[in-house]
């Protein structure tokens, strides 16, 4: 889906595809230099991270393997107390493994460094962390995270896996969300 497609319900385009694969390409040549030798597991949090997913794994110059979560966004009333349940776990083992998790936003930052405190405990050499978009005026806690796309303000953002009510993922690019459409 082009912008034109959902035109009236973006108040502005924030990035095209193109600055998005840019930037994909940037965050993979650091990867690869970090990873090189290590067979690192890139680890996708379902749905959002699908695209960058996609994107980085078939950037990157060197072998990765690919594994899949799918966690529970905490609900309103809960929201500043990270809780975080599993809906799908990975399939693989991570004894020793290097991982990097792959993410599209980190937000509050609670989803993270819940995650990645969870992946540590089961014995991985390493956890670090990729997203595409962070937003720091919304954080709460603090997470390290070692490779960050862009960091943008702190408005309701679709496109490129980024959903309103599951809708937008499929929009090429990333734009900001027209009130009316939420409201
Ligand atoms: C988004 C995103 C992160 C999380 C970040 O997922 O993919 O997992 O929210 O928010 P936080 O920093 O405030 O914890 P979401 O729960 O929207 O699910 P989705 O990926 O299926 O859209």
């Amino acid at each position: 889906m082009e912008p034109r497609d959902v035109d009236s319900d973006l108040t502005r385009m924030l990035l095209t595809e193109e600055e998005i694969h840019a930037k994909m390409a940037e965050l993979a040549r650091d990867i690869e230099a970090d990873y090189r030798d290590k067979n690192p597991l890139l680890v996708g949090v379902l749905r959002g991270a699908v695209m960058v997913m996609a994107d980085l794994a078939r950037e990157l110059r060197i072998h990765v393997e690919m594994d899949w979560m799918a966690v529970s966004s905490y609900g309103k009333g809960t929201r500043s107390s990270g809780v975080v349940r599993i809906l799908k776990d990975l399939d693989t083992d991570l004894q020793g493994r290097d991982v990097l998790i792959v993410e599209d936003i980190i937000d509050s930052g609670l989803t993270l460094s819940w995650l990645k405190a969870n992946l540590e405990s089961r014995g991985a050499a390493s956890v670090e962390i990729c997203t595409l978009l962070r937003k720091p005026e919304a954080a709460k806690v603090a997470v390290d995270v070692r490779y960050v796309g862009f960091e943008i303000p702190n408005e309701f953002v679709v496109g490129y896996g980024l959903d309103f009510a599951e809708k937008y993922r499929n929009l090429r690019g990333i734009g900001v969300l027209a009130p009316h459409v939420y409201e």
